[in-house]
């Protein structure tokens, strides 16, 4: 007999004070989880908990300075865990934009005048802007097209911009204004074929699919814990080989010539550290109620990094069920567009939309006072909603994002909240 999915979202809720607010005195409806998600309480507590207990530098000779070094490690270890690498393949930022910063100048070190980079126009500009700095030192960057009816990444654009010239395919695993997934696995094993380095933007992707570096085999991979549950901090995968051979900026000091010491400089963000990995135990929390209903797709996975693909199996479920309710109800109502890839293609829960009459930014305010949090604009994806779709003019998406907490009901009442403001 087939097992049922039930979500226990009431459980989930109870780790998020911030979904009982009320607003105008109507219970709010947090849909911006692609703007960051909101932190559950054991996440909250573990950061306070080191701050209480154990803030201390590393390498000092007495116990929180030994607590730090071990928390950190455990960190690194879980964050492998997340992202299906080891401990030593993770090294930690204050954000992606600025950890893509810091590789595109290790590796724009030893590019020559010519080299080329391919970058897409699906990317936030935290993937298109480090690579065309490079421009200035003499590299010759393509960005791949989008098409606008389909918002999907034009794979024969790629493959024709694709030459024994490349050196960097910057790529989008999922985008954060319209949720397409990209098969970035295939356009990977492209770029390898002609001796790129690949960098995969999963920011959008990690809240909301389980993520397996080893098995798409990119060579970095950028996600931000705050999309995830956890703290604003970012996080980097960097295959082992590869970062021993990248000359990183950094400091001149003998011990931090190993990966992912050579990529991070100064003094880490311990306690954020310590947050990001309650954020994937988290994850694992939820992990634990779904490990039987997932049970053939997680064959072969052991220990915590199965409860986490389970948590992230179930939570994509769960969105998908209220995005896809949310879709058809919009397609229902007069004037609206909704922008994403067809039904049969892999994306995520997020849901973006205009209307022929009243702008985006208009409808979200509209929203805002009835307590439903939607974002409106660009979300830095700046290529492809502003020159793709030319959406400037009605001042860009409608974005609805789902997060694990959100309730169908928060979706029901965005639907009648929309009809009266749309019809
Ligand atoms: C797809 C995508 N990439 C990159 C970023 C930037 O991440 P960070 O704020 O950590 O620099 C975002 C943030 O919204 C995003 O959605």
């Amino acid at each position: 007999m087939c097992m049922e999915f039930r979500f226990d979202v009431h459980k989930i809720r109870k780790e998020f004070p911030s979904t009982n607010k009320k607003v105008n005195g109507n219970p709010v409806a947090i849909l911006d989880g692609p703007g960051g998600s909101q932190v559950p309480k054991m996440v909250v507590e573990k950061i306070n908990d080191y701050m209480f207990n154990h803030n201390a530098n590393e390498h000092g000779q007495f116990e929180p300075s030994k607590k730090t070094e071990e928390l950190i490690m455990e960190g690194r270890a879980v964050l492998g865990q997340f992202l299906g690498c080891s401990k030593d393949e993770i090294a930690f930022g204050p954000s992606s934009t600025n950890n893509n910063f810091m590789l595109a100048l290790a590796i724009g070190r030893d590019l020559e005048e010519g080299d080329e980079i391919i970058i897409t126009d699906m990317d936030h500009t935290c993937n298109r802007s480090p690579w065309l700095m490079l421009e200035e030192r003499g590299a010759v960057v393509k960005s791949v097209r989008v098409d606008p009816n389909t918002c999907l990444l034009d794979e024969e654009d790629f493959k024709n911009k694709l030459s024994n010239k490349t050196k960097v395919v910057a790529l989008n695993y999922a985008s954060n204004a319209v949720g397409t997934i990209t098969d970035v696995k295939k356009l990977i094993k492209m770029a390898h074929e002609v001796g790129a380095l690949t960098v995969v933007d999963a920011v959008h992707y990690a809240p909301h699919k389980p993520i397996d570096v080893k098995d798409i085999d990119t060579d970095f991979l950028l996600c931000s814990a705050y999309k995830f549950f956890g703290p604003h901090l970012g996080v980097l995968y960097a295959k082992k080989e590869v970062m021993e051979k990248i000359r990183t900026i950094r400091v001149m000091a003998d011990d931090i010539e190993e990966p992912p010491y050579k990529f991070q400089t100064g003094t880490p963000c311990y306690e954020l550290i310590c947050g990001a990995a309650k954020a994937v135990k988290f994850i694992s929390w939820i992990g634990k109620d779904y490990e039987e209903y997932f049970k053939s797709e997680l064959e072969g996975l052991l220990g915590k990094r199965r409860s986490i693909v389970a948590g992230m199996l179930a939570i994509d479920k769960y969105e998908e069920e209220l995005a896809e309710y949310l879709r058809c109800e919009l397609e229902k109502i007069n004037g609206v567009t909704l922008y994403g890839a067809p039904a049969n293609h892999p994306k995520t829960s997020t849901v973006s939309f205009t209307h022929d009459k009243i702008n985006s930014m208009e409808i979200c305010e509209e929203l805002a006072e009835e307590g439903i949090y939607g974002w409106n604009g660009d979300f830095y994806a700046i290529k492809l909603v502003n020159d793709v779709l030319g959406l400037t003019d009605r001042r860009g998406l409608v974005r609805i994002g789902f997060a694990p907490y959100n309730t169908m009901d928060d979706v029901k009442r965005t639907v009648k909240v929309l009809k009266d403001i749309l019809e």
